[in-house]
Parts: C-alpha cells; structure tokens; sequence
C-alpha cells in the first residue's frame, strides 16, 4: 500500500532520477528500512556454493552498482546482494536518456552501459557498510578496453574485490558494452574461464580460502550455445551460472512506443525467455552446477517457477521497481520448502 503510493509519485519522474530518489529514500530510513520487509523465517535457508544464504532471494546485479545501498536493501529482507556491474577504472555509460519504463508491459528498457564510479570506490563503499551477510560483486570490462585484453580487467577486478565478496560474478552477458556478449562463445569463453579460474585458484591459496566464480549469461543464446557453455562451465569447475541478463528481443513489446529502444529489456515479458535458458542449462548440468534464475520475476509464483525450472537461488531487478518491498516477502513465502 505504502510503495503503491511513492510508485505513483516515483513513476511521474524520468526512471533514472526516480531510481536514485527511491533508493536514497530507503538508505534515509536506514534500520527503520527494516519495518518494510520480513525477518528471517524458519525453513528459507540455503546452502549453495558452500555459501550459506539465509533465504534464497537476493538483489540483482545493477540495482546498487557502487555499493552504496548494500544495508538498506538488506535491511528490506533480501537474502543476498550482488553489486556491481564494477570496472576496474570509473566510468560514465551512455549518454541519457538510457533507461525507460513500459508500464503496461511491466517492463525496463536500459543501456546504462556500466555507469560506475570504479572498483577502488565500490570497496570502499562497502567498507563502510555494516552488512555481513552474502555479498556478491559482479564485475564487468571498461567500454575503452579492447575485447582482445578483456581478459585483463575481468583479472583486475577479480583480484582487487576477492576479499570482500561472498562470490564474484563475470558479467559476459550486458547488451549495453560493445561486443562483450562474444565472450560467450566457445574459444573466447574458453580462454576467459582458463585465465580466471587459474587465477581464482591462486588467489585461493593466498587468502586460504576459495570464492566461488559465477558466470552470468544472456537470454538470447540457441540451444547450441547453452550446451557449449554448460560444458565449458562444467570442464573449468565454475561454480556457478546466472541466467540471465536482459534481452535484446522485442517481439514481446512490438508496437509499444519505447519498443524500439536500444539496449537490454526486462521484467515481465522477459520471464518465458530467461527461464528457457535456465531450465535448458538445467538439464545439460543435471545439478553438477549450481543455478541462479533471475528475468521477469513479477510475483511469489514466478520466484517459484524458476526454481522449479532448476535454479537454487533467485534475484529480482525490475520487479522490485514495479511492486515494491511486498515482492521479496510474497518471493520468500512462495519459496518455503
Ligand atoms: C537498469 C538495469 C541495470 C542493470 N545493470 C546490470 C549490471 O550492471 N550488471 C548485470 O549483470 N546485470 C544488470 N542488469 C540485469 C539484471 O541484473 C537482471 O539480470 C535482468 O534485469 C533480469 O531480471 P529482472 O527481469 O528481474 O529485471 C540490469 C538491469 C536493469 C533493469
């Protein structure tokens, strides 16, 4: 009833602006952020990844891409928070307007293009967090850097937050960065998950203890790819993958005025492809790798669905936007064993 309400008045301002103004509002309530969501319930826990989630709905990457809400989303009943996409160095994204709203279908339309203020900054966010619960950090490339040293940033970002995260995600999958979705494909996806898992193992030893790698894929890939990066992710000891990212389809909102903006679409009308995809990587795993569903979760039965889809985790973006703090309880509710 409460978010109802700031919806309507949020909703009347440019997405971008109301975004910032509706997250800087709950960081302002700081604990109080708490009343709207639900405490910890009997029976939501979840290991997974050798992680242990105290409830299996977390936040998705892109929400909070400098750490800088890590507590007040928290703090609403999330089980987990992913931040990020972080690059190794600060930078813009696109120029504006890059984000939209499809109110009727329920939907974003965005091509920020990694806006962030840099790795170094995100840390120090989060130092300053008083969060201890399960943090992701998903790391992404510069727009500047070359697809060729791409490899060279995923490093960068890997070694400078393997510290601070529960588990790192490589975000290989953003329409909105030049010809980064090629490193989904088999000989660059190959070389990219040698070079990173190498260095997780390193990394491991130096900090005694061994961060759990996710890969975070598109929703826009034939059953050939999904095989090839099941078997890839299979044959590099990923931990785990995240399917998916938003899509550049747009059959579902052909002839919507904002139906033709470039970028990634999500929420609702992204649910039936991003859950192909999952239920596909399912069935190549068959459980050997761990699934998060994310794409298009709009209520407690779309949570639900994709975990029976084969996911053991799930995160919410633009259904959050849409309903508010209520989804993340009816999610949970609808997630109890
Ligand atoms: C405005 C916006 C920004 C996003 N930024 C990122 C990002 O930086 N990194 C990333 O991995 N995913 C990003 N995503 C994708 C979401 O994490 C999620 O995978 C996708 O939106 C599908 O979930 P949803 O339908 O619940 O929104 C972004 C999504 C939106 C709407």
């Amino acid at each position: 009833m409460l978010y109802t309400l700031a919806r309507k008045a949020l909703f009347r301002l440019d997405p971008e602006t109301a975004h910032d103004l509706a997250l800087k509002s709950l960081s302002a309530l700081g604990p109080g952020a708490a009343l709207l969501g639900a405490g910890a319930g009997a029976g939501e826990a979840r290991r997974v990844m050798g992680i242990d989630f105290p409830n299996p709905v977390g936040v998705a990457a892109g929400l909070d891409k400098n750490g800088e809400y890590i507590d007040a989303l928290s703090a609403l009943g999330f089980g987990f928070v992913e931040v990020g996409t972080v690059t190794p160095r600060p930078q813009p994204g696109n120029p504006k307007p890059r984000l939209f709203r499809l109110e009727e279908h329920e939907a974003l339309i965005n091509r920020l293009g990694f806006n962030n203020h840099g790795v170094e900054k995100l840390l120090r966010n989060i130092e300053r967090s008083s969060f201890r619960g399960v943090l992701g950090i998903n790391i992404g490339k510069n727009a500047d850097t070359p697809l060729e040293r791409a490899a060279d940033d995923y490093l960068a970002c890997l070694d400078a937050v393997y510290a601070r995260a529960s588990y790192v995600t490589v975000n290989i999958s953003s329409p909105n960065t030049k010809d980064l979705r090629q490193l989904q494909s088999g000989e660059r996806l190959d070389a990219l998950l040698g070079a990173l898992m190498g260095r997780r193992s390193e990394l491991a030893r130096r900090h005694g203890v061994a961060r759990p790698l996710l890969v975070k894929v598109a929703p826009d890939l034939d059953d050939g790819q999904i095989e090839a990066i099941a078997g890839l992710a299979l044959a590099h000891g990923v931990d785990g993958l995240i399917a998916t990212n938003t899509t550049v389809d747009r059959e579902s909102v052909a002839g919507h005025r904002l139906g033709q903006e470039g970028g990634g679409l999500s929420g609702k009308p992204l649910f039936a492809r991003s859950t192909r995809v999952l239920a596909r990587l399912a069935a190549a795993l068959q459980g050997r790798v761990p699934l998060v569903g994310v794409g298009g979760i709009l209520s407690g039965a779309d949570a639900r669905a994709k975990i029976d889809a084969g996911a053991s985790l799930v995160q919410i973006y633009t259904g959050f936007i849409y309903r508010g703090p209520a989804l993340i309880g009816e999610a949970r509710k609808a997630l109890l064993p």
